[in-house]
């Protein structure tokens, strides 16, 4: 297959421009990163929600950035031309804008990524202003903000009251005014989502479980495979069920190695007779 060229910024806008929506999925590690690669996925989202998906926590907020930028590096590693995302976890950007621009700048040095993403509306403009005049392109996450799940009363569809969707939009312009060159709208409706697109100037509107209007759609990799043992979201469509595929081979590994049909001759390496006998000898 002949490598793709570096997806940048002005590739996503004149995806925009041309009504093409952009693919965006979730990846935390090497091999995972490599097979996004191939299958042309436009941007990867290194997201700290591989607190639950990787390291099995309850929640995104043990997350450190030394975590992030582990699982990062190696996604890089396995992807060298998807528009690459680290996502800012709990504590690292909310503190200060000193504290938001270093952090964000570890992602830009330490793993090669192209932006960062970040939670939150108005109160979080300034982090991003700082960020983004500090030439790293940022991405605003409103909506659903995982890092807010005890404030938001649990993991549901927010903005569904004229109020509380109108705090959405303006949180969005504020974000979009701060100077991010992306929003992420998770678990917003569709109209909503569809009104915030449309109002957007110079800034592009992602879907994840908000409907069909944005710019483009994001996924969650561990959903849509069944990799993730605790629960399923309504808003993710699985494409293959991975995890049954392994879970099988899994159970027909533990079968054959308890009943001894495995390892067969293909699976180990003799030595020549000489050589043995030789040994034998010096023993
Ligand atoms: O961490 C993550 O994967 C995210 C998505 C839920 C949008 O932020």
């Amino acid at each position: 297959m002949p490598e793709r060229k570096k997806v940048n910024l002005p590739f996503l806008f004149k995806k925009v421009a041309d009504g093409q929506p952009i693919t965006w999925l979730t990846c935390y590690d090497y091999p995972t990163a490599y097979l996004q690669e191939q299958a042309g996925v436009d941007m990867i989202l290194v997201g700290d929600s591989l607190g639950m998906t990787m390291l099995g926590y309850d929640s995104t907020l043990p997350v450190t950035m030394d975590d992030m930028i582990r699982h990062a590096q190696a996604v890089r590693r396995g992807s060298a031309n998807a528009f690459l995302v680290g996502d800012m976890p709990y504590m690292t950007y909310q503190p200060s804008v000193e504290t938001a621009i270093r952090n964000a700048g570890r992602f830009m040095a330490e793993a090669a990524c192209d932006c960062i993403k970040l939670e939150g509306g108005a109160a979080m403009a300034d982090r991003i202003k700082g960020i983004v005049d500090a030439g790293i392109p940022a991405i605003g996450h409103l909506g659903l903000t995982p890092q807010s799940v005890s404030a938001l009363g649990g993991f549901r569809v927010q903005g569904k009251s004229a109020a509380l969707a109108k705090k959405i939009v303006d949180d969005a312009k504020a974000l979009e005014k701060a100077g991010a060159f992306a929003i992420l709208l998770e678990l917003v409706p569709d109209r909503l989502c569809k009104l915030i697109t449309e109002r957007a100037e110079n800034c592009i509107i992602m879907s994840l479980g908000s409907g069909p209007h944005a710019h483009g759609q994001l996924l969650i990799y561990h959903d849509m495979f069944g990799l993730y043992p605790k629960f399923k979201p309504k808003m993710a469509k699985v494409y293959g069920n991975a995890g049954e595929v392994i879970l099988n081979g899994l159970k027909g590994y533990v079968a054959e190695v308890s009943s001894k049909t495995f390892p067969q001759p293909d699976n180990w390496f003799g030595m020549p007779d000489e050589e043995y006998d030789e040994l034998l000898k010096m023993l």
